[in-house]
């Protein structure tokens, strides 16, 4: 084969030492979300085509541009998944989840979209979401973003702002919908085309247009909040007031629609002004309707999702110690390659907790040396001549000014296990 091979535009490769900072963003997500009692879900990557158009909404950018649709060999139509709401409630419904009521699930993994790629919009890109299914109430709202603060301070993520809107029932979503309608319609002249499709569709996407001609239009356009009927004014007030009493900080953005069709109620996005255009990095809110219209008996329904990617761009650099590679650098400088990799192993068992990478290539003690200090390992252990004729390691620290020790296996493992306990316990106070 000639010609150089590629990874597709807008998808990218996650290389180290970056990788490290996902795992560190991944695993500090999924220690909130334990502590709030979430629990994980996993679903395929493909799914049928008409999950998307039938929830996400044949309007949407997403279902009308932006899917990565194809035939497989039984000339099927897959989709490679462009989010994750769709696929939880597809799971939601073929197990038959609606038994383990209420559920509170969440998933992390790639999601596709054929958009324009730049910085902070990609064509496989990760997302972190949630979905909880059978509590109607604005408490499980408020929780939801109760939540998302608590990934922003375990990130030490700061600077976003929360908007939020309510979009009311489905009934006054119909009819905001003949409103707005009614109000467009005499400046069909100065809709655009893509303005003029969701007229005739669903004419509350208008005000998701980021056309700058159309912006003064829009924002004499009716208000949504208006439109609300007591049951969905008293919901947003209830959500409202519980975010004040736990001193969250919000803007309600009477024009903010979402761009998937399947919203009712509550939905909300967090902004930040660091990313330029891409400024959205979580965003959400109720879907009370959806299950009901793939055919099931109806459970309300609410989440939201997070990208990684924009995430991973605010978040500030992780602790030193977790993006180097090993906590101990092992340095071979002997001639016994087989007794010294039984010492290494009985090391690896001692101390499950450490990361210990050993060197192999051979080499001079002072080239291992250095490449021990490159690691970024806080210790070099050497296994020398003597030391392996005694089943000795030498610990020698990397980073601080202090002597070199011998020890055996048992008084070496104790040394670091409570050198490890006493870190832990002065972090943790
Ligand atoms: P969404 O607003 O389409 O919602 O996407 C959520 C987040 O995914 C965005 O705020 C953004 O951070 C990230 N994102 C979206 N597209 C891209 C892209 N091309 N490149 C990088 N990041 C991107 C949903 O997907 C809903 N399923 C959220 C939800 C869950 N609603 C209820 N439950």
């Amino acid at each position: 084969m000639t010609g150089k091979i590629q990874s597709v535009r807008g998808m990218r490769d996650i290389l180290p030492p970056e990788s490290q900072h996902w795992q560190y963003l991944e695993r500090t997500l999924a220690e909130v979300l334990t502590g709030y009692g979430y629990q994980q879900i996993r679903t395929p990557v493909l799914e049928p085509t008409a999950l998307f158009t039938r929830s996400i909404g044949e309007v949407s950018d997403i279902v009308q541009k932006e899917m990565y649709t194809f035939e497989d060999r039984n000339g099927d139509s897959l989709t490679m998944r462009p989010e994750g709401t769709a696929s939880s409630v597809r799971a939601f419904i073929e197990h038959g989840l609606s038994q383990h009521l209420p559920l509170r699930l969440w998933y992390t993994g790639p999601m596709f979209r054929h958009e324009r790629p730049q910085k902070g919009r990609y064509r496989q890109f990760h997302q972190l979401g949630i979905e909880v299914f059978g509590l109607t109430g604005p408490d499980i709202d408020a929780e939801l973003i109760l939540l998302t603060r608590a990934f922003w301070a375990a990130l030490g993520i700061a600077g976003l702002t929360l908007e939020i809107n309510s979009l009311g029932t489905a009934e006054t979503r119909a009819r905001y919908r003949d409103t707005l309608k009614a109000y467009f319609e005499p400046h069909r002249a100065r809709l655009d085309e893509d303005s003029l499709l969701r007229l005739e569709k669903n004419p509350l996407r208008i005000l998701d247009s980021k056309n700058p001609e159309l912006a003064e239009l829009i924002s004499q356009a009716p208000s949504l909040t208006d439109a609300l009927d007591d049951d969905a004014r008293a919901h947003f007030d209830g959500l409202l007031n519980t975010l004040t009493a736990c001193g969250v900080e919000f803007v309600v953005n009477p024009r903010l629609v979402r761009g998937l069709d399947y919203y009712t109620h509550t939905v909300f996005e967090w902004k930040t002004a660091a990313l330029g255009a891409q400024d959205t990095v979580c965003a959400g809110g109720r879907y009370d309707g959806l299950i009901e219209s793939f055919g099931a008996k109806p459970v309300p329904a609410v989440g939201f999702a997070a990208g990684l990617e924009r995430l991973l761009a605010l978040l500030p650099p992780p602790p030193a110690e977790l993006t180097t590679q090993a906590d101990l650098y092992v340095v071979l400088a002997n001639d016994d390659p087989a007794t010294s990799m039984t010492m290494v192993e009985a090391l690896r068992q001692a101390l499950p907790g450490q990361r210990i990478l050993a060197h192999c290539g051979g080499g001079s003690m002072k080239s291992q040396m250095k490449k021990a200090d490159r690691s970024g390992a806080r210790y070099a252990l050497v296994i020398g001549a003597a030391e392996l004729a005694e089943r000795r390691y030498a610990l020698k620290p990397l980073r601080e000014d202090l002597p070199q020790e011998t020890f055996d296996l048992d008084t070496l493992s104790a040394r670091l296990t409570a050198q490890a306990a006493a870190e832990e316990s002065t972090q943790s106070e």
